[in-house]
């Protein structure tokens, strides 16, 4: 799928060439002087008219008419040299994959020294075009009868590079694609209904990816989870026809089971809210109330991929949240795995109840560090829009470490903070030791303040996703519906960790 090669001449046959094309004074240098040469001048003519433009994210092609081997080329606009990140890098592949998607192509060339500057190297151009590839050319297939897929899509793609190591230019590519490729597949579990992904569809989903990467993995059965006790998640599911599944994947990367990471993902295939019912608007899209679930799950597959050495166990609680003769009630009073009682005041304050257990769960499992991903509350919504996810912690070190990833990764990431005040709400109740909704005011802080009760000294970071798992704009990177948000921010936070001294 990957090739780098050296020594690009015009006799080189592609279906596309892609060369960057920076906004500075001097416009042909190198390569570049030479194909204008081919085309007697005429290239720079078409820059200087604009039909060819430097600007960022402009994509503009032009054909070859048999002068050169290949058929096309694309010019991709880089802004000014001094302005180029790995993000904006990114942005402008995805604006690129996504304008080639629709023309038919199976092959395409870069010419990589093109889209390099002093402090962009080609292996972060490669790592760039390997992610944006993956990412902006993402398409959820969905279930008409006819689809309108085109006939050929890019599979392949080529690097001519002379100054940079191949080998290394390779592998970033690789490692690019893998994180686009873990981000698509957690898009697709949230982009499928609730219908045709039940928990038990989940949990065969993570055997699936225990098989391919040899995981470890544990699927409690509604049994088991009766039998350790964990009446939250429990309580949750009781309304409902689909059996509840508590999914376990582990991954051993040391020689021995310390350092444990523990990632937490909400696993909620459908939140009708429960008796608590939404409105006819509000419970749409509730399909992707398992985006956490979907982050974590993605995630692991970035970590079968490149093996970083870090433990890490993923423990998804999942169910649907419904309604029936049988379903939790406000009022009720459950027992947790850790043994707190908890007071229902709302049943769809669902997440933290399954979150509840499934922390206390992971720490069973030895975690010693726990980030959790979760589509949690309408307040994060609120508080920081659409495009910031909210976090909250009992450990700013750890936090630390969660932000600079999320920063590497290009997800934003904003902390909301957990004050005495807010832990006093989540503990009033006259009848148990919590409550699950104490009050309209501020969800996002009580939810996440209710989850570090589980978390209790363990280092933790909450990660409220119900603003960012899904979006209605497409973007430079995808398409709209799901975003696999928290995928790559868990992957790299993962690969990056250093453990904490204690
Ligand atoms: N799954 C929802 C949160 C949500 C809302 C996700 C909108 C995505 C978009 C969660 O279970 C929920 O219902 N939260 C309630 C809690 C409240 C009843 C205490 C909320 O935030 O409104
Ligand atoms: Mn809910
Ligand atoms: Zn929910």
């Amino acid at each position: 799928m990957f090739d780098v090669k050296t020594e690009f001449n015009f006799s080189n046959e592609h279906e596309g060439l892609v060369i960057g094309l920076f906004d500075r004074p001097e416009k042909f240098t190198g390569l570049l002087a030479k194909v204008d040469e081919l085309f007697d001048g005429q290239l720079r003519e078409l820059v200087k008219s604009g039909d060819i433009s430097p600007k960022f994210k402009r994509i503009n092609k032009i054909h070859t008419f048999g002068k050169m081997g290949v058929k096309r080329i694309w010019f991709v606009g880089l802004g000014k040299e001094k302005e180029l990140s790995f993000e904006k890098a990114r942005d402008a592949f995805g604006q690129l994959f996504k304008t080639i998607k629709k023309g038919n192509l199976e092959e395409l060339a870069f010419l990589l020294e093109s889209f390099t500057t002093e402090e962009f190297n080609g292996q972060d151009a490669a790592h760039a075009a390997g992610e944006a590839f993956a990412l902006a050319t993402y398409e959820f297939k969905g279930y008409k009868q006819k689809s309108n897929e085109p006939e050929k899509s890019l599979k392949s793609l080529t690097i001519y590079s002379d100054s940079f190591d191949q080998e290394e230019l390779k592998a970033s590519l690789t490692v690019g694609y893998a994180f686009g490729k873990g981000t698509n597949s957690a898009r697709t579990l949230v982009n499928t209904p609730g219908n045709l992904l039940t928990a038990s569809d989940m949990a065969d989903y993570a055997k699936e990816l225990a098989t391919t990467y040899d995981f470890e993995v544990e699927i409690l059965e509604k049994t088991e989870i009766e039998n350790l006790g964990m009446g939250a998640f429990l309580a949750v599911n009781q309304g409902s026809t689909e059996p509840p599944k508590m999914i376990v994947l582990k991954y051993q990367g040391k020689d021995d089971w310390k350092d444990v990471i523990g990632l937490v993902g909400k696993g909620i295939t459908f939140d009708t809210g429960g008796y608590s019912i939404k409105t006819k608007s509000g419970i749409v899209g509730m399909k992707s109330d398992m985006g956490g679930a979907a982050a974590v799950l993605g995630a692991m597959e970035i970590i079968g991929e490149l093996k970083p050495e870090q433990n890490v166990v993923a423990v998804i609680p999942s169910t649907d949240n419904m309604i029936s003769g049988s379903a939790f009630k406000p009022d009720d009073v459950i027992t947790s795995m850790s043994g707190k009682t908890i007071e229902v005041l709302n049943t769809d304050a669902e997440g933290r109840l399954v979150l509840a257990d499934a922390v206390t769960y992971a720490k069973h499992h030895g975690a010693e560090y726990l980030v959790d991903v979760a589509t949690l509350t309408g307040g994060v919504i609120t508080a920081l829009g659409l495009h910031t996810t909210g976090v909250m912690t009992n450990h700013e070190q750890l936090y630390e470490q969660v932000l600079e990833a999320s920063k590497e990764a290009g997800e934003r990431i904003w902390q909301l903070p957990m004050f005495d005040t807010e832990i006093e709400r989540v503990r009033n109740s006259k009848v148990a030791d919590l409550n699950n909704s104490p009050g309209s005011e501020g969800h996002a802080l009580v939810a996440g303040a209710f989850i570090a009760e589980f978390a209790e000294e363990t280092p933790w970071v909450h990660l409220d996703i119900a603003g960012t798992a899904t979006t209605s704009k497409e973007s430079d990177l995808g398409p709209a519906g799901a975003t696999g948000v928290m995928t790559r921010t868990l992957a790299l936070f993962v690969e990056r960790f250093e453990p904490i001294e204690k």
